[in-house]
């Protein structure tokens, strides 16, 4: 067998028990998603790299002796590589990272409706700001860089007070209004804050970005 055609060999795996194969590259979401089986996301979209923020795309893996909970959007299959999608490992997983989220923007409708269906209604984490919509997993900042190809977003300050800024907290006029980092915003937080990257700072704040 030639080493060119060695390479293009599919990957054969298990996802909850059904037989599937993987094209060499690709992650256990997409082989998933290409096979019609449901894995949630918050943070994942095709046209970016994954960086597995969320955590909320869990699954549980086993090969051989070895088993483990990785995100299915950072993870590339291997030969007999057995996943779970839907365990009870990995729905108790789930939950926890669903409750770290209602903590971490407890004002999304997204992120209840989403926990609620893992019939979460509260949390026991610490709210830092009960309006808070952002989840900060960077999938805006990742397609104004990587798709849209300017860099009118940004990350600002760290751990518990990090935030969606522009760049020196200044109007942007990189920012083209195409609209892309709300539309890829998986938990709505962006449609109040598009005019306040663009120049409209009426509804600022004073902390970042008004909601
Ligand atoms: S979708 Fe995989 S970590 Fe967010």
């Amino acid at each position: 067998m030639t080493a060119k055609k060695k390479k293009s060999e599919m990957i054969n795996l298990t996802i909850d028990g059904r037989k599937v194969q993987a094209k060499p590259g690709w992650t256990i979401l997409e082989t998933a998603r290409f096979n019609h089986i449901h894995i949630p996301t918050l943070c994942f979209h095709p046209a970016v790299k994954p960086w597995g923020s969320c955590r909320l795309c869990v699954v549980e893996t086993r090969y051989g002796k070895r088993g483990q909970i990785a995100p299915s959007c950072l993870i590339h299959p291997v030969h007999q590589l057995e996943v779970f999608t839907d365990s009870e490992r990995v729905k108790n997983v789930r939950r926890w990272v669903l409750e770290m989220l209602l903590a971490e923007c407890p004002a999304s409708r997204e992120i209840k409706e989403l926990a609620a269906q893992y019939g979460i209604t509260s949390t026991r984490f610490h709210i830092t700001d009960p309006k808070e919509e952002c989840l900060k997993c960077g999938l805006c900042v990742a397609v104004c860089h990587e798709v849209v190809g300017v860099q009118a977003l940004t990350f600002g300050s760290r751990g518990v007070k990090k935030q969606l800024e522009t760049p020196y907290r200044i109007p942007n006029s990189a920012c083209i209004g195409c609209g892309c980092c709300v539309s890829v915003c998986p938990t709505g937080a962006l449609q109040a804050r598009l005019d306040t990257v663009r120049g409209d700072l009426s509804r600022r704040t004073g902390h970042g970005f008004a909601h």
